[in-house]
């Protein structure tokens, strides 16, 4: 277990990826280690399901820092000193900086739920949904100083029908979300 590459999880939110990464790590079909969770947001869900995971967790809040290369600085004091060397981004809504990034070059993945470059940022489920696409999907990038923009490791469609409603549709996105992210991360860590 210790020899596993050390995962920092960073979140804001709900954390359902943050508990499929869990899953599969605890289930042995993802070989690495969650050395930290790291949110954004004191009350984010993500962080009691890293609780309740008995996983280190830490709170970095933004608006505690004079400027985004102090918060980043935060984040990077933290990760290291957790002995993060893999970053995983599970619903973590910020753009990371230059200077992080070049830290972690090629180290950083995120997930997102659009078939990139379709429906970058925000609201992606959503505006697919709104302009009736009769497919979508989920990505899976290295993150780079883009939107969303960075190299590509994995992609799933998912068809849009004319019964689905936003919600059934943000059903079926996470729950391929759910399974394509830790999948994604292990052939990254072990494969390449
Ligand atoms: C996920 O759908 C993820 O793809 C999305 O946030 C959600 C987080 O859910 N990320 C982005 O939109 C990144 N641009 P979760 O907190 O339940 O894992």
């Amino acid at each position: 277990m210790s020899q596993f590459p050390k995962l920092a999880v960073l979140v804001s939110g709900k954390g359902s990826n943050l508990q499929s990464i869990i899953d599969h790590v605890e289930a042995g079909k993802l070989k690495a280690q969650i050395c930290i969770v790291i949110s954004d947001k004191t009350d984010a869900n993500a962080l009691k399901i890293a609780q309740a995971a008995n996983l280190r967790t830490s709170v970095v809040k933004p608006q505690d820092f004079q400027n985004k290369d102090d918060f980043d600085r935060e984040l990077l004091t933290q990760i290291d000193s957790a002995g993060g060397q893999w970053i995983v981004l599970a619903g973590f809504m910020r753009i990371l900086g230059k200077d992080f990034l070049a830290r972690f070059t090629h180290k950083i993945m995120n997930i997102h739920p659009s078939l990139l470059p379709s429906y970058p940022g925000l609201k992606a489920i959503q505006k697919a949904f709104q302009n009736k696409e009769k497919v979508t999907g989920v990505t899976v990038h290295y993150v780079d100083e883009g939107v969303d923009t960075g190299q590509i490791i994995a992609q799933e469609k998912v068809p849009i029908t004319d019964q689905d409603t936003l919600e059934t549709l943000e059903k079926k996105i996470h729950q391929v979300e759910h399974q394509i992210y830790p999948k994604a991360i292990q052939k990254v860590l072990w494969d390449e």
